[in-house]
């Protein structure tokens, strides 16, 4: 099957959530187990790769030979991404980043305020900057893989972001569906390039990596002209 078709490269691969703070005990995140990015990286080294893994807070263990670099918030994981992006061959960005975070962290915890007795509160949230982009951004990006978690329109969306984020391939996720996508132990995805629409039916996550990586290794031979 997949044993060499990643040998000698080297893949940094993010998962997880982040964390934004907002007061000393309180933080807004979203419901990434981690599973899909900890599955990739497990197959990349099934598949010969050496891989480092930047992952938000998960609960799971880290998969044999991979290292795991342990982040919190999106600014960290993009910090944590550039101190280690040199030499990178293939950057994989499964990790569902916070696009905002609370404008300032409180130093106390938010009462609640007894004497206007207010039913409301308003935080207010500003843009994190985003990894993918920034990567591809550099001036010898490596080969550049995103997902694109949607609820609607989800290949239409999932080919914009592609182009204007200008990753190599992009892995569309309907996270509509309940039994797919955000911590489920299954998930089934299009993986989108150029001239490239092929649908991975739905199976352990485990499985959809081996896939999905097949169809890296292709495509980087071919962008790299080997
Ligand atoms: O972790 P699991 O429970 O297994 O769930 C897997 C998953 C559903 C999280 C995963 O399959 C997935 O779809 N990950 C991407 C989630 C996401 O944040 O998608 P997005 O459409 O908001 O972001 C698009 C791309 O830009 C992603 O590659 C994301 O990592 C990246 N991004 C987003 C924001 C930001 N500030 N920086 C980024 O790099």
């Amino acid at each position: 099957f997949t044993h060499d078709i990643l040998t000698g490269l080297n893949v940094l691969i993010t998962a997880g959530g982040t964390r934004e703070d907002i007061d000393p005990v309180r933080y807004i995140s979203n419901h990434s187990s981690g599973k899909m990015g900890y599955a990739i990286a497990e197959a990349a080294i099934e598949s010969g790769a050496t891989v480092t893994l930047i992952s938000g807070p998960v609960n799971l263990d880290t998969p044999d030979r991979v290292t795991r670099v342990d982040v919190l918030s999106a600014r960290d994981m993009h910090q944590a991404v550039h101190d280690r992006i040199e030499g990178v061959d293939i950057f994989i960005g499964c990790a569902a980043v916070s696009d905002y975070r609370p404008a300032e962290v409180a130093k106390e915890k938010i009462k609640k305020d007894p004497e206007n007795g207010s039913e409301t509160l308003e935080i207010k949230l500003v843009r994190n900057p985003d990894i993918i982009a920034s990567v591809t951004g550099l001036d010898t990006p490596p080969f550049v893989v995103g997902f694109a978690a949607e609820t609607h329109n989800v290949l239409g969306y999932a080919a914009d972001k592609m182009r204007r984020k200008k990753m190599n391939l992009v892995v569309a996720n309907d996270v509509a569906d309940r039994d797919i996508g955000f911590s489920s132990d299954s998930n089934e995805v299009t993986v989108i390039g150029e001239e490239l629409e092929e649908p991975l039916p739905r199976a352990s996550k485990k499985v959809v990596s081996r896939k999905l990586l097949q169809i890296v290794a292709r495509r980087f031979r071919k962008w790299k002209h080997l």
